[in-house]
């Protein structure tokens, strides 16, 4: 193929991103050109509906057939902006099928299946990158697959999702409550009309279980991550949580224990205000690495928004580009260390326990012997009288989280404690 030749590029989406996408790919044309060695060209994009107004655009390359789009036979590389499982999966597969190179921002499908996706790719022998699949325009994913890979990561901590960040900074910074946090995110763009996906951690799940797989070279799947949302985080919470020199981030958690097995979770978690992640302000996303010889490292940035998740999904573009014009590809999935996860019971933390007591003496006592009991040491007690009951925080040394749950419900059954005991993981050692 000469040097003028174009290589053909397909877009499979026209959303926010899509129409980013779209714009830089004919902006930037000739930077890209020279960047890759040869011409990418546009020739389809598929969209739900070809009538809607997208300026910029040369409605001639709209289609609503997408299964006719990468089963053209001519496409080098497909960009799947679709998202969700189906049809986003049988595109993708189509697509490898047909000799096309994919990149692709979609973390469900690749949390959920993406052992089916890297299996196929390896088998036509192409390249499938999802840069943008994490934290949008944070460069991790190559960073892990790549700069990291002669090292051993031990941990991975991240703000993954801008929209409960949003929620929770606002709940820290104006006093406000998670309803009204979540109705300004929404006002704001920052929430979907249906927020499930980001204030139940689905979409925080998804990418800590790519994160994981990536930084301990194992296949972790959506299904291995234990995940919790904001949903119950109150403003009692995040008052005791400053008053314990912490904010309370929706945190991803990626650890690898001594025994070799990966703990993956999702948690609203109290940072201390000393740990670089109780920085991270609004919508904003961060990944904090600890690994054996680089030592700590962070990344920051947009997680989310139309231009910044574009470059994460061109700069895949353009790798994937050069790689075709060596006939070559990238690394593939490298998940060769096939670790256990570890049991949720036995992943270590410290934690917060909040409680109503009635205030009257021997409780603390009680409740510190409950803890005690279990193998659980107190690093800090906090309480505050109302009237004739007490509202009690205990915030524990590291522990496994089966002992804190055997002493919160042998609490649960005291008669000095009022029931609903709030539970909440706290990072830092
Ligand atoms: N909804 C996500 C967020 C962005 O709020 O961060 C896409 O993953």
């Amino acid at each position: 193929m000469g040097k003028s030749t174009p290589l053909k590029v397909a877009l499979l989406g026209c959303g926010v991103v899509g129409s980013q996408v779209a714009r830089l790919l004919i902006e930037q044309a000739d930077d890209l050109r020279a960047r890759v060695g040869r011409p990418l060209e546009l020739v389809g994009i598929a969209v739900r509906r070809p009538d809607v107004e997208r300026p910029g655009i040369d409605p001639a390359l709209l289609t609503t057939d997408a299964d006719a789009l990468v089963a053209r036979g001519d496409i080098d590389l497909v960009i799947e902006l679709v998202g969700g499982i189906e049809p986003a999966r049988s595109l993708i597969l189509a697509a490898i099928r047909h000799g096309a190179s994919v990149v692709t921002a979609n973390k469900a499908l690749l949390a959920e299946d993406g052992p089916t996706i890297y299996s196929a790719a390896e088998e036509a022998g192409v390249d499938v990158y999802y840069e943008a699949a994490v934290a949008g325009a944070i460069p991790i994913v190559r960073p892990l697959r790549e700069s990291l890979v002669g090292d051993e990561v031990t941990a991975v901590m991240g703000i993954v999702n801008g929209t409960t960040n949003y929620i929770l900074d606002k709940m820290h910074t104006e006093g406000a409550d998670f309803a009204e946090a979540l109705g300004d995110a929404q006002r704001l763009g920052y929430a979907e009309a249906d927020p499930t996906a980001d204030i139940e951690g689905y979409d925080a799940a998804a990418k800590a279980a790519l994160l994981a797989s990536l930084a301990f070279h194992s296949r972790v799947q959506l299904s291995d991550v234990v995940r919790e949302g904001i949903t119950s985080v109150s403003k009692a919470d995040i008052t005791a949580a400053e008053e314990m020199g912490c904010v309370v981030k929706l945190l991803a958690r990626c650890t690898l224990g001594e025994d070799g097995s990966i703990a993956v979770g999702v948690h609203p978690t109290m940072v201390p205000l000393s740990h670089p992640l109780a920085a991270i302000p609004g919508a904003y996303n961060a990944i904090f690495i600890e690994s054996r010889n680089a030592g700590r490292l962070m990344f920051m940035g947009p997680g989310a928004g139309g231009a910044p998740t574009a470059s994460a999904v061109l700069g895949d573009l353009v790798t994937a580009a050069r790689n075709r014009v060596r006939n070559g590809r990238g690394p593939g999935e490298s998940s060769y260390s096939g670790r256990a996860m570890t049991d949720p019971g036995d992943v270590v933390s410290r934690y917060y326990a909040a409680m109503t007591v009635h205030d009257e003496p021997g409780v603390l006592a009680a409740v510190a012997e409950a803890f005690s009991r279990h193998g659980v040491s107190l690093q800090a007690v906090r309480q505050e009288s109302e009237g004739e009951q007490a509202r009690l925080g205990v915030m524990t040394h590291a522990a496994r989280h089966s002992q804190v749950l055997t002493a919160i419900d042998e609490l649960d059954r005291m008669p000095e404690v009022h029931p609903g005991i709030a539970l909440m993981h706290v990072e830092g050692a």
